[in-house]
């Protein structure tokens, strides 16, 4: 999917205000604190962090798309952000990243990627020992969610007990997972309802 090209009208008010919400979710399952490294993987133009940075040591943005990464650069200077960095990373090869986060978030990313059993494994060897992975992304659906993207090759969300039964298949302990925003979007004039679940394991 061309994200380069999506970044430029990518903060919608209804993606603004989902993801404020997606950020309280975030904060309150994991259990935000100022002394905690996080990083970002697939953050977009940042709308989930821009909620969160005040709440954390620091953050780390990741994103393979170049337009959204300088969307992104321009809203943390123009906000004049200090904890708040972004790099163009692919979060599966060609990063500089050290194994140092206590918290790693990700939100509608995972079901871009095919493999997601080597992503969610190199995201284990970046945190630290007791670390934690958020992931909140889409409840399976018949295809309805991307059904106006033909170049769309990622999963139709994901079953939130075969995802949680890789996470332990890997290491992460403590897994849980839950449904907690219901949503429509509109598809060719016609509603469609999707659903998204957080899920946190720790290392
Ligand atoms: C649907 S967007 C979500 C953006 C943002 N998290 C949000 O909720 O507004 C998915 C993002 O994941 C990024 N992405 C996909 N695969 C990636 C990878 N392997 N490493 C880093 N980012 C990736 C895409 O470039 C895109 O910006």
């Amino acid at each position: 999917m061309d994200f380069d090209m999506r970044s430029i009208s990518w903060d919608t008010v209804k993606r603004i205000k989902r993801a404020k919400i997606i950020a309280e979710q975030i904060a309150h399952t994991t259990k935000l604190k100022k002394s905690y490294s996080a990083l970002e993987f697939g953050c977009g133009t940042g709308l989930i962090s821009f909620h969160l940075y005040d709440k954390l040591k620091d953050i780390t943005c990741i994103d393979t798309s170049q337009g959204m990464i300088e969307t992104l650069k321009s809203k943390i200077q123009q906000n004049k952000i200090a904890n708040m960095t972004a790099y163009q990373y692919n979060i599966d090869s060609d990063h500089l990243l050290t194994p140092k986060y206590d918290l790693i978030y990700t939100c509608m990313a995972l079901h871009h990627i095919i493999d997601i059993d080597t992503t969610l494994a190199n995201l284990y060897k970046l945190l630290k020992k007791n670390g934690h992975l958020c992931i909140v992304d889409l409840n399976e659906d018949n295809g309805s969610f991307h059904k106006l993207e033909a170049d769309f090759s990622g999963h139709h969300g994901f079953n939130q007990n075969h995802l949680k039964e890789v996470l332990r298949q890997i290491g992460y302990k403590e897994v849980e997972s839950q449904t907690f925003y219901n949503d429509v979007k509109d598809i060719d004039g016609a509603e469609f309802q999707y659903s998204l679940f957080i899920v946190l394991g720790r290392k």
